[in-house]
Parts: structure tokens; C-alpha cells; sequence
């Protein structure tokens, strides 16, 4: 637990940095939003200072929208090059997002899974986590689909994304294109980042929670290398004894 959203950024980025020096061709799994802007913007930073070397890098994002080209200043392509791409030294070739104006969804969900194997595995995943408990567009459910698939937003998922698209909630795309809870599982780490009051109850419920498909992030309970990175706020409703 940080005390703020920048001080967990910086150690993040600092771990990140030390990671990539230890093993130059590590495979990275990749969140947007808002929660990791600081992090993205701390590794670029690193990376001008010559601490941080991405050339052998692999990064597989969790998710992009569907129908949308990556050109779109609304994609999550065009967010990842704005925040992380054009601030470090990834090779293009090595940087991978689900395609969301494939002629075929479901073929290239397959096609990402299989990228992803070919790659090694992802081997660091980091993650965001929605306020209704999603994890990349995996949304509550009565079940949950576990490798990369089409998936229907919720109107409360395509809310807090308007911001992308100018504000105006009905350019805001109804589908998506997702890894699923089992390719996140696969990763061998996971580090969840959530930061201010609003994640506090989802983060609770993650925790100590059931392990339910209505709460997505519960299903990182059952991996074994989890860690969670969170600011004050958003470890406010957690039992402090458990802070201990
Ligand atoms: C978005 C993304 C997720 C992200 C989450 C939280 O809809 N699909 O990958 O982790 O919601 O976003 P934020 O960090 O802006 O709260």
C-alpha cells in the first residue's frame, strides 16, 4: 500500500525496469485506463534516462474495442502508444493488441491466443481493475469465458470509458475483444495496480470475497504469484489486521 498514486507508479516502474534488466526478452501483459497513466509516463521517463531497455520486450495488451481501427484516437492502440509506445523503445514487431476491426472476431481471438503461447506466456501481467470488479472486458457474469473472446460492455464499462470518445457515451463501442480470466491466469505473475476511493469495494470484495464470475477479479485468488498495488484510498475498506 502506497500513500499515493505516484509513489506506487515509481515502484512499479522501478521493479518493471529491474525485471527487464534480469531478463531483456520478458513478455509483458499490458492494462489501459486511467490506473496505469502514471506508470506508463514514469517507464518512459526511465527509459530517456537509459534504466530501462524495452528492445527485447514483448507486450500483449488485454483488451480493445470492437469495431474500432487502431488509428481511432478512442482505441486502446492508440491510448497504448500515446501512453507507453512512443515513450520507450518496444520494437513495433513486438507489440501486440487484439485487432478490433478483424473481418472475423472470433478467429482473431484465436489468433491472439496463439500469439501469446508462440510468445512463451505472458510472463508479467499487469492489471486495472473496474469498479464492478472487472479485469481487462472480462464483466460480471453468470460465467466467465476463459481465453481471449467477443464480449458485450456494460453500460456502466462503457460509461467510465466515454472519456475516450469525447465524453459522448453512444460513440462508445457495445463490444469488445478481451483476453479471458484463464489467459490472465496463465501469466506467470500478476500485479493488480487500483488507486482512489472508487476502487476501494471492488477491491474488498476481490480479496476477501468468494470467488464468483459476478466478481472477475475473485478468480485471482486461485493464482499464486498475485500481487496487489494499491494507493491508501483504494485499500480503504480492507480489514487492517490484514494490512498487518
Ligand atoms: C477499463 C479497461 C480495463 C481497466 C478498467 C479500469 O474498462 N478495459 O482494462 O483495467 O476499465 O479502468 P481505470 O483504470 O480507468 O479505472
Amino acid at each position: 500500500i502506497f500513500k499515493d498514486e505516484r509513489a506506487l507508479a515509481k515502484t512499479l516502474a522501478v521493479q518493471i525496469a529491474a525485471s527487464l534488466g534480469g531478463r531483456p526478452d520478458i513478455v509483458l501483459g499490458l492494462p489501459t485506463g486511467r490506473t496505469p497513466i502514471r506508470l506508463y509516463h514514469e517507464l518512459g521517463m526511465l527509459y530517456a534516462h537509459k534504466q530501462a531497455d524495452f528492445s527485447n520486450a514483448t507486450t500483449f495488451n488485454v483488451d480493445e474495442f470492437l469495431g474500432i481501427e487502431p488509428t481511432h484516437p478512442g482505441s486502446y492502440r492508440a491510448f497504448m502508444e500515446d501512453h507507453l509506445f512512443s515513450r520507450v523503445n518496444l520494437n513495433p514487431e513486438r507489440i501486440h493488441v487484439p485487432n478490433g476491426v478483424a473481418p472475423d472476431p472470433d478467429a482473431e481471438c484465436a489468433r491472439y491466443e496463439a500469439e501469446i503461447a508462440e510468445a512463451g506466456g505472458i510472463e508479467l501481467q499487469l492489471l486495472g481493475i473496474g469498479t464492478n470488479g472487472h479485469i481487462g472486458f472480462n464483466e460480471p457474469a453468470r460465467e466467465l469465458v476463459a481465453r481471449t473472446h467477443r464480449v458485450q460492455l456494460k453500460a456502466s464499462t462503457r460509461r467510465s470509458n466515454a472519456t475516450l470518445f469525447g465524453g459522448d457515451l453512444d460513440k462508445v463501442p457495445t463490444e469488445a475483444l478481451s483476453m479471458g480470466m484463464g489467459t490472465i491466469l496463465k501469466a506467470r505473475r500478476i500485479v493488480l495496480i487500483a488507486t482512489g476511493k472508487s476502487k476501494a469495494k471492488c477491491v474488498e470484495r476481490a480479496v476477501n470475497g468468494p470467488i464468483t464470475p459476478r466478481m472477475p477479479a475473485s478468480f485471482l485468488q486461485l493464482h499464486r504469484d498475485v500481487e496487489l498495488m494499491l494507493d491508501e484510498a483504494a485499500a480503504a475498506a480492507l480489514n487492517p489486521q490484514q494490512l498487518a
